[in-house]
C-alpha cells in the first residue's frame, strides 16, 4: 500500500533525524533528479541546505534563469550560482575530440564545485540525486564504455562528507511523480534528458561561444515548435546539433556560405535504443524555415533519420 504521500512524510522524517542541526550541501545541475532532491531537502531542513549551481555556459537558452526562478524564486532554496562560463570555454579551447571534451567538462565541473564548497564552513553532508537505476548500474558495469557519461560525482579524498541520497529507491517516473507532489512546475519535472556536458557535445568539434550561440538559438526554436504542436511528451529527446560544415545557399540575390544545423529527435523507452521521431512534415518545414530566418549564419537544416543502434542519440 505504497503511496507517494507516505514516502514524502517518511523521507522528511528520516532526513531530519539524520541531519539533526548539521548542514547539507547539494550540487544542482538543473536536471530533474537534483532539483527534486533540492525541493525535498528544503522542505525537510530549510536553511540548513545550501545548493551550488554551476553554470558552465553549456546550458540551453534561458535554462539557468529558469532553474533560478523556480528553485530559488518559487521554492526559496538558498542557491549559490557560479558563473563559470569562461573557465569552461578556456579549458575547451582547441579541443575537438568528444571524449576529451567530456573529461574536461566533467573535471572542471568538479573543480568549480569544490572551489565553492571549500568556501563554506561546517558542512557535514552531501546530498545526491542518485536513483535506483544508478544504484543498479554502478553495481554491474560490464558493458563496454561507448561514451563516458559524466555526471556530478568524484569528490576529492580530502572532503569527507556523509552522503544523503533520498531517491535511492525510486525510478525516474516515481521521481517525477514525487516532484509533482512537491508542487514543482510541470516543465521542470518533465524535462527531457540532458547530458552533463550539455551543448558542449552538440557543437561538433571545437566549442566556441559563437557556435554555442547558434546551437542555443536553433534549439530554442525547435523546442518552441515541438511544444506548440503538442509533441513534447511523445518525443524522448529533441535537440539541434552544429556539425560545423558550411555549404552554399542563396538568400535574396546573393550567394551564402554558411552553417548547417542538424535536428535530432528520437522516441525511446530508456535511451538504450531509440527510433528517429516521425515528426510531421509541416512541423519540420516550419522549424526549418524559422531556424534559417531567425538564426544568423545558418542556411541549411537537415533531419537525422537514423535510429540507435547503429547511431547514438547524441552526435558525439
Ligand atoms: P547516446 O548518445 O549514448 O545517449 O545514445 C544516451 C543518453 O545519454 C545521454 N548522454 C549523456 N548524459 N553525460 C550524460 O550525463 C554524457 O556525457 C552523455 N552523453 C550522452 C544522451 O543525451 C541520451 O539521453
Amino acid at each position: 500500500n505504497w503511496s507517494m504521500d507516505d514516502f514524502i512524510d517518511q523521507q522528511i522524517q528520516k532526513i531530519r533525524e539524520t541531519v539533526g542541526d548539521k548542514k547539507v550541501l547539494l550540487g544542482l545541475s538543473g536536471g530533474v533528479d537534483s532539483s527534486v532532491v533540492g525541493v525535498l531537502l528544503h522542505k525537510a531542513i530549510g536553511t540548513q541546505l545550501t545548493s551550488i549551481f554551476v553554470d558552465h555556459g553549456l546550458l540551453r537558452k534561458n535554462e539557468a534563469q529558469q532553474v533560478m526562478d523556480s528553485l530559488e524564486g518559487k521554492f526559496g532554496l538558498n542557491i549559490i550560482k557560479v558563473d563559470a562560463q569562461k573557465r569552461f570555454l578556456d579549458k575547451l579551447a582547441g579541443v575537438s575530440d568528444p571524449e576529451k571534451k567530456r573529461k574536461i567538462i566533467g573535471n572542471e565541473f568538479i573543480q568549480v564545485f569544490n572551489d565553492e564548497a571549500q568556501k563554506l564552513d561546517g558542512i557535514d553532508f552531501l546530498a545526491q540525486g542518485t536513483l535506483y537505476t544508478d544504484v543498479i548500474e554502478s553495481g554491474t558495469s560490464t558493458a563496454q564504455t561507448i561514451k563516458s557519461h559524466h555526471n556530478v560525482g568524484g569528490l576529492p579524498e580530502d572532503m569527507h562528507f556523509k552522503l544523503i541520497e533520498p531517491l535511492r529507491t525510486l525510478f525516474k517516473d516515481e521521481t517525477r511523480e514525487l516532484g509533482e507532489k512537491l508542487g514543482m512546475p510541470h516543465e521542470l519535472v518533465w524535462r527531457q534528458p540532458f547530458p552533463g556536458p550539455g551543448l558542449g557535445i552538440r557543437v561538433i568539434g571545437e566549442v566556441t561561444e559563437d557556435k554555442l550561440q547558434i546551437v542555443r538559438d536553433s534549439d530554442w526554436i525547435l523546442r518552441d515548435e515541438i511544444a506548440k504542436n503538442g509533441l513534447d511528451e511523445e518525443i524522448w529527446q529533441y535537440f539541434t546539433v552544429l556539425p560545423g560544415i558550411r555549404s552554399v545557399g542563396v538568400m535574396g540575390d546573393g550567394r551564402t556560405y554558411d552553417y548547417t544545423i542538424g535536428i535530432r529527435a528520437v522516441t525511446s523507452i530508456d535511451g538504450m535504443t531509440a527510433d528517429f521521431a516521425k515528426i510531421p512534415w509541416d512541423v519540420l518545414q516550419k522549424i526549418s524555415t524559422r531556424i534559417v530566418n531567425e538564426v544568423d549564419h545558418v542556411n541549411r537544416v537537415v533531419y537525422d533519420i537514423t535510429s540507435k543502434p547503429p547511431a547514438t542519440i547524441e552526435w558525439e
